[in-house]
């Protein structure tokens, strides 16, 4: 099976572009599925028909589903909710706000990893395409199976406690509810399913991550943000997709400015993003709603390509560490034989050789670092940042364990 996830700032066009895969995809009779994960649910709207929380058909070869969180709270969080809820009104909350803190963060994110994870294990379909919310929270959703082991642990810790208290008060405290064995198991099973998500969000052979991007300023600097957090977190972006290019011959007076700014970007999008693969396509002249205009869009994007093909299986950029110091790899499209410079400003890097300029955001753990030096080794070129220092020793354990498994990635 294969996963394309499509991500990108607000509005710049990544319901559209993933319809557009999907029904691209359908038609070259890959047997494909649209999940929206965004709760603003706008798939519908573009592609002019009503979809649910419940899986539907599209078109041939294609179903649709927007993740509708209240349908999963009553299916999937039944146990779950209705534990932590009678659990907190016994702590003396009241029912309703009981009820609502029992939503916990992350339950309608997880709720669409399991719907990827449940069409992997069903074999119905070859390509799923996930049409998420703007950056922020797909990140969210992408560092999800990571973020839960910790809430997990801390859950089934309190969950010991109450075991544990209720134990010892045998007779005494009787108001607070003990779990019951399914929610215990229920428990178990999510941290189990999430790491099976993990593992093929992480699979460069199944999953690729597409940044959707216009040529503007503000959308280039958050997908620059999102772009080294995914490689931190060890996904695969695989390619950029630029949507809403004005073509050159919409000049004149008015709008000559315009593609002025917009050929600025378009090098500012080089710069930050080379050697992904870029798919483009130009700003259309009407909105894109309606499967036939979504259609046009899928040529304009892909041409006669199939959009499921895999670009690439590997960023262009890694993050680990070694021998106590970090590492940033960029992959080089050429050999480096002229000089190299490095400037950090705040948290960018910018790496200059000769003509070739590249831009990066580096992640916060490595911003404030100093730069120590930098080598090339079979065409990445690896940027060494200090360590941690003396005094953070003691920190050192917990770090090594996250050091492996980012190499492990
Ligand atoms: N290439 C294009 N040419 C013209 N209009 C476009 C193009 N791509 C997208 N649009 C239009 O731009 C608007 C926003 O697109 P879309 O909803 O796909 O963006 P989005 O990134 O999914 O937004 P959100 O962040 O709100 O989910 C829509 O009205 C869509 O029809
Ligand atoms: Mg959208």
């Amino acid at each position: 099976m294969r996963i394309i996830i499509y991500t990108g700032k607000g509005g710049v066009g990544k319901t559209s572009v993933a319809a557009a895969t999907a029904l691209r995809a359908a038609a070259l009779g890959h047997k494909t599925v649209i999940i929206s994960t965004d709760a603003a649910h706008s798939l519908s709207d573009a592609l002019e028909l009503q979809l649910s929380g419940r899986i539907a058909k599209i078109a041939k070869n294609l179903d649709g589903i927007e993740v509708d969180i209240q349908y999963e709270l009553e299916n999937r969080w039944k146990e779950i909710q209705s534990y932590l809820s009678d659990f907190l009104a016994s702590q003396g909350m009241d029912a309703v706000t009981a009820k609502e803190m029992a939503v916990f963060p992350g339950m309608e994110l997880m709720s669409a990893l399991f719907y990827v994870e449940e069409f992997h294990k069903g074999k119905q379909y070859d390509t799923v395409i996930m049409d998420t919310a703007p950056t922020a929270d797909t990140l969210r959703l992408l560092a999800f199976p990571e973020t839960a082991n910790w809430y997990f642990d801390r859950l089934f810790h309190m969950v010991r406690n109450v075991i544990k208290i209720a134990r010892l008060t045998v007779g005494k405290i009787i108001s607070t509810p003990l779990p019951s064995d399914r929610f215990l198991e229920d428990l178990e099973n999510l941290r189990e399913r999430l790491g099976y998500v993990r593992d093929l969000l992480t699979d460069p052979e199944i999953t690729s991550i597409r940044l959707v991007v216009n040529p503007e300023r503000m959308v280039i600097s958050e997908t620059q943000r999102a772009y080294t957090y995914l490689c931190l977190y060890g996904y695969t972006v695989e390619s950029i997709v630029i949507n809403r290019i004005v073509p050159d011959e919409l000049g004149g007076d008015y709008f000559d400015a315009k593609l002025e700014e917009q050929r600025k970007y378009l090098k500012v999008i080089d710069e930050a993003f080379s050697p992904l693969k870029t798919i483009s396509a130009r700003m259309m002249p009407r909105e894109v709603l309606g499967i036939k205009a979504l259609e046009g869009l899928g040529d304009e994007l892909f041409g006669k390509d199939d959009p499921t093909k895999i670009y690439s299986t590997e960023s262009p950029m890694k993050m680990y560490d070694e021998d106590d110091k970090s590492v940033l790899a960029i992959k080089l499209p050429f050999p480096m034989d002229q000089k190299l410079e490095l400037y950090t400003r705040k948290d960018d890097l910018t790496v200059q050789l000769g003509a070739f300029k590249k831009s990066i955001t580096l992640p916060h753990s490595m911003a404030n670092k100093q730069v120590l030096g930098a080598d090339m080794e079979d065409g990445w070129l690896k940027v060494k940042f200090q360590g941690e220092d003396h005094g953070k020793r003691k920190d050192r354990k917990k770090r090594r364990g996250r050091k492996e498994t980012g190499k492990a990635r």
